[in-house]
């Protein structure tokens, strides 16, 4: 699939089944990829992720799933139960992390800009996530974007700088497409010439 094919293709997809669409080695080189090539203000680099496969990858959203359950109380948990089902039931997770101490060790090198790099720095992970979740578009995989809390085990030798961001669970389509309303481009777009 070309690059724009896979822009115009992806979308937030729920339900997953846990189907190796390609092998795990290409979904660790997309990664790959993209952490070196993905832009990062001043080229900061602070960019970080984690891929989790199989039984590491249900064992993260069992748990976020009681999480979630004990955030919850006594309310309707159906909702958020299915949704997190239909991650699990995927094939692998990959958790972004921003790395803090190289984002303090910019702000502490120039103080005028503090402010903004908190801002890029969050920039720098949309830009990160997007070209995975592109790229995984390109090999046929369904993905979504995902934000709960979790835990990270101690086995897993995260270092303590890293900030977690963001969850995108992945894994071949299990539902149909749903329909998205899209703002006439007339309204987004202004060409000048
Ligand atoms: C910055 C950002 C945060 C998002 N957070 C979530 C999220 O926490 N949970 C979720 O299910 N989708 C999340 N999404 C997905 C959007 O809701 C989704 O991309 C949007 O509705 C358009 O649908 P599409 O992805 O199918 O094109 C997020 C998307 C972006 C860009």
């Amino acid at each position: 699939m070309n690059y724009f094919d896979a822009v115009k293709h992806r979308r937030s997809i729920h339900a997953l089944e846990d189907v190796a669409v390609v092998p795990d080695e290409k979904v660790i080189e997309i990664v790959e990829l993209a952490l070196n090539h993905t832009p990062t203000a001043f080229n900061g680099q602070e960019t970080r992720a984690v891929v989790l496969f199989g039984e590491k990858h249900r064992e993260l959203w069992n748990d976020a799933e009681k999480i979630a359950r004990e955030k919850q109380g006594d309310g309707d948990f159906s909702r958020t139960e299915e949704r997190i089902n239909g991650f699990c039931n995927g094939h692998g997770t990959i958790l972004f992390f921003q790395d803090t101490e190289v984002i303090q060790g910019f702000q502490e090198k120039m103080p005028h800009l503090h402010n903004e790099f908190d801002v890029w720095s969050q920039q720098n992970q949309g830009m990160l996530q997007y070209v995975i979740w592109a790229g995984l578009e390109a090999v046929g995989y369904a993905a979504s974007l995902q934000h709960m809390e979790m835990h990270l085990k101690p086995e897993w030798n995260i270092p303590k700088s890293w900030k977690m961001i963001a969850q995108m669970p992945f894994g071949k389509q299990a539902q149909p497409l749903k329909d998205k309303k899209i703002i006439p481009v007339e309204e987004k777009l202004i060409v000048i010439r």
